[in-house]
């Protein structure tokens, strides 16, 4: 289908992705934009900029520039083989890059931390959506910046349809109000305010937990839809919080479906009243709403593991001694101590947004189609080589991959274009979640080892995989004394434009760990 096609033919549902209130990222009010307000089509975006929305109060927005018009902090739509080609302009008085998180892409379009544009600066990027229907999005990557960035209001959502998502919202009979991508980000709130990205020393170690949902940019976000089915889709865009969703009508959890993970739909979908998901990593749901009122969506109370690991020393970047903060605050300082009442910790329970059901049902919903996709099972082949990493805890310079520090210049490993590898990633016993992600290429999880609290219980599937872990995947959480292996593929669809040495990231997603070294480059040739 071509651009025009899709766009009168997507109205109905993936425009309603847009039905999503985006406010201004300077902004706590609730303000609801049109719809069509917000929509953006990837391969109408001519330049996107990055900018500093509020200096006071260093809340940073995107800009997409259309031609004919400008839409701030835009919810991006395509569909695969859709060409993304535009300038992307630094406005900031730091560096930065867009990361399109997610992405089957070239090395020179995918914004990695290696790749930053300087302050007043601009890039030409250039790319063909390669990726099945999924909740994408896109993030500032620049080494020693990402979190104060990403905090400060710069997450995106890229929203990608195919057959397969269109069939299935034909299915469910999806009324226009009732599909939503939500970006839940947690932010800290002082005096009715979003305060601005200031971590104590401890704050880098643990994260930066904040003590308020923001729902694609707005407090107390609420959703209007009508009775059947909703689908929601959903990223965790907290710096470093775990989310584990559920939806509450007054006493008890309503039942919902899993129906994709962070790279598309699963085969079939998987009842649950509860599902996990760490920052970077997203959520396809299905919830029938019929004869509901309400629904409060929350995150519920789990056992966060972090272990007490004592002092870091505060990482210093030489990068960030160049450029100030966004706004006139300290960073990563020690000596002024957490400020625990500022913040809900990681596992308390969180409201995040509420659905409220309006009009008259229309009788009982279709039922859920039995097939999503023909997603086949995870497998490596018998002969995959095996790649081991260990997560560890480093009292000099924090949490480390290998017991090596990020090194901008540095490439760890290289691994063959085409090949299949088994990825081996053990979790220290004394440590803390890490929300690991791996850029240009998805893996699928084979099975989890030594796993201990929230996740063990929720680990209901073989080789004691959790629900989401039968998706495809480029973000996996690995909790403290767990080894978990994970089946990836190196191979390109055939006719992709980027061959020759390509170099990416593994790292971790907890933001304060990206910033604090927690990473690594790796090549593809
Ligand atoms: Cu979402 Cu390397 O990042
Ligand atoms: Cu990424
Ligand atoms: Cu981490």
């Amino acid at each position: 289908m071509n651009r025009r096609g899709f766009l009168a033919a997507g109205a109905a549902s993936i425009g309603a992705a847009l039905g999503v209130p985006l406010t201004g990222c300077a902004s706590a009010t609730r303000q609801t934009m049109p719809a069509s307000d917000r929509l953006v089509h990837l391969s109408a975006v001519r330049r996107l900029a990055v900018e500093l929305a509020e200096p006071v109060g260093g809340r940073c927005r995107y800009v997409a520039d259309l031609g004919d018009r400008q839409v701030a902090q835009p919810i991006i739509v395509a569909r695969r083989g859709d060409i993304f080609d535009a300038v992307i302009e630094n406005a900031l008085p730091q560096p930065t890059t867009v990361h399109f998180h997610g992405l089957t892409i070239p090395e020179a379009a995918d914004g990695a931390g290696f790749d930053s544009i300087a302050p007043g600066d601009r890039k030409h990027v250039r790319f063909e959506l390669l990726n099945r229907s999924g909740l994408y999005w896109f993030h500032p990557h620049p080494h020693g910046f990402t979190a104060e960035q990403a905090y400060s209001g710069l997450v995106g959502l890229l929203v990608v349809a195919d057959d397969d998502d269109d069939a299935l919202d034909v299915a469910l009979r999806l009324a226009p109000t009732n599909r939503l991508a939500l970006a839940i980000a947690d932010a800290r709130v002082a005096g009715g305010t979003l305060a601005p990205y200031a971590p104590t020393a401890e704050d880098c170690l643990h994260g930066w937990f904040g003590n308020r949902a923001l729902v694609n940019g707005a407090l107390d976000a609420q959703r209007s839809v009508a009775p059947g089915w909703v689908r929601l889709q959903l990223l965790n865009a907290c710096n470093a919080r775990g989310l584990l969703l559920a939806f509450r009508d007054g006493d008890s959890l309503a039942p919902f479906h899993l129906l994709g993970t962070d790279g598309g739909l699963l085969p079939t979908p998987r009842e649950l009243d509860r599902v996990f998901f760490h920052t970077a990593e997203r959520v396809d749901v299905a919830i029938n709403v019929a004869g509901r009122r309400a629904l409060v969506a929350v995150s519920l109370t789990f056992d966060p593991r972090h272990h007490d690991l004592g002092k870091a020393a505060a990482h210093h970047h030489p990068e960030r001694e160049r450029y100030a903060p966004l706004a006139p605050v300290a960073v990563c300082e020690s000596g002024s101590g957490r400020s625990d009442s500022d913040s809900i910790p990681d596992g308390a329970e969180m409201q995040l947004f509420t659905l409220r059901i309006d009009g008259a049902s229309t009788g009982a919903p279709p039922p859920l189609p039995v097939q999503l996709s023909t997603l086949a099972d995870a497998l490596a082949p018998p002969d995959a080589p095996v790649r081991r990493m260990r997560l560890d805890f480093d009292e000099r310079v924090g949490f480390v991959i290998d017991q090596t520090p990020y090194r901008i210049d540095e490439i760890a490993f290289s691994v063959n274009r085409g090949t299949r590898e088994v990825w081996e990633i053990k979790n220290s016993p004394i440590s803390m979640p890490h929300p690991m992600h791996l850029h240009g290429f998805s893996f699928r999880v084979l099975r989890r080892q030594g796993t201990f609290g929230p996740a063990r219980r929720l680990a209901t599937e073989s080789g004691g995989r959790l629900s989401t872990d039968l998706g495809v995947k480029d973000t996996v959480v690995i909790w403290p004394n767990e080894t978990v292996w994970l089946a990836t593929d190196f191979a390109l669809p055939q006719d992709a434009a980027f061959h020759g040495r390509q170099r990416y990231m593994f790292h971790c997603h907890n933001l304060e760990h990206e910033d604090g070294m927690m990473m690594r480059n790796f090549a593809v040739v």
